[in-house]
């Protein structure tokens, strides 16, 4: 397994979890779903003597890029979304329904729009674009040395909501099926996300995805992450 540098906070106020992901061996790095708490996540990169590339994002959600916009005027990097969620929250009438459920400003434009299996290179480290609708029509989940940063697509135990704009369960579980379940069969990849919050519970339908749990004790926190 390739040397990375990983590290997982729960950010903002949905506390989404936003990683630091690294190549250990040249120091370059990316900021994935910055949640907010930009001073907090500013310390994190330069704690670990990261020089970041990119912002990526998994989905357009406002909870997952609030600090976008501060953090890339610190460190002049760009940020990248899928096309599919940069050209749907661009949409007036999408943006108006996302900013009164999430009560948090919908995204600004991304600089780089991602495409799916586009390959961006941070050091020796490759991170792969896995395009897997469901949860918004652009959501993504990243590759990288193993690991796979899953966004809302997939918690642990659980998906993402899919009752918001945008959102698609019969969508997600195909993605889940052709896009995420062939990785786990082939050993490639693991999620690195946490379970749902307590208080999302009940409020989309429940499904049983009890063959594609991922158990938490994997690669990525003997790669040195922390739990949430
Ligand atoms: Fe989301």
């Amino acid at each position: 397994m390739q040397d990375v540098i990983i590290r997982q906070e729960a950010i903002g106020p949905y506390r989404v979890n936003t990683y630091l992901l690294a190549c250990a061996q040249t120091g370059k790095g990316v900021l994935i779903d910055p949640g907010g708490e930009t001073e907090r996540l500013i310390s994190m990169v330069r704690d670990e003597g990261v020089e970041l590339m990119y912002i990526l994002n998994t989905h357009g959600h406002a909870d997952h890029v609030l600090a976008n916009q501060r953090l890339k005027a610190v460190f002049s990097v760009p940020v990248c979304m899928h096309e599919a969620d940069d050209i749907f929250f661009a949409v007036a009438e999408v943006r108006e329904k996302s900013e009164k459920e999430l009560g948090l400003p919908a995204p600004a434009p991304a600089d780089i729009r991602l495409t799916d299996g586009q390959v961006l290179t941070v050091g020796a480290l490759r991170i792969k674009v896995i395009h897997t609708p469901g949860h918004t029509p652009g959501s993504v989940c990243f590759l990288a040395a193993g690991n796979l940063f899953t966004g809302d697509t997939l918690f642990v135990g659980d998906v993402g909501r899919t009752d918001l704009t945008g959102g698609s369960l019969d969508t997600l579980i195909t993605s889940l099926r052709e896009k995420v379940i062939v990785r786990r069969s082939s050993g490639q990849a693991m999620t690195t996300a946490r379970r749902r919050p307590r208080r999302w519970a009940g409020r989309s339908r429940k499904i049983s995805i009890s063959r594609i749990s991922f158990s938490p004790n994997n690669g990525f926190f003997k790669a040195g992450g922390r739990r949430a």
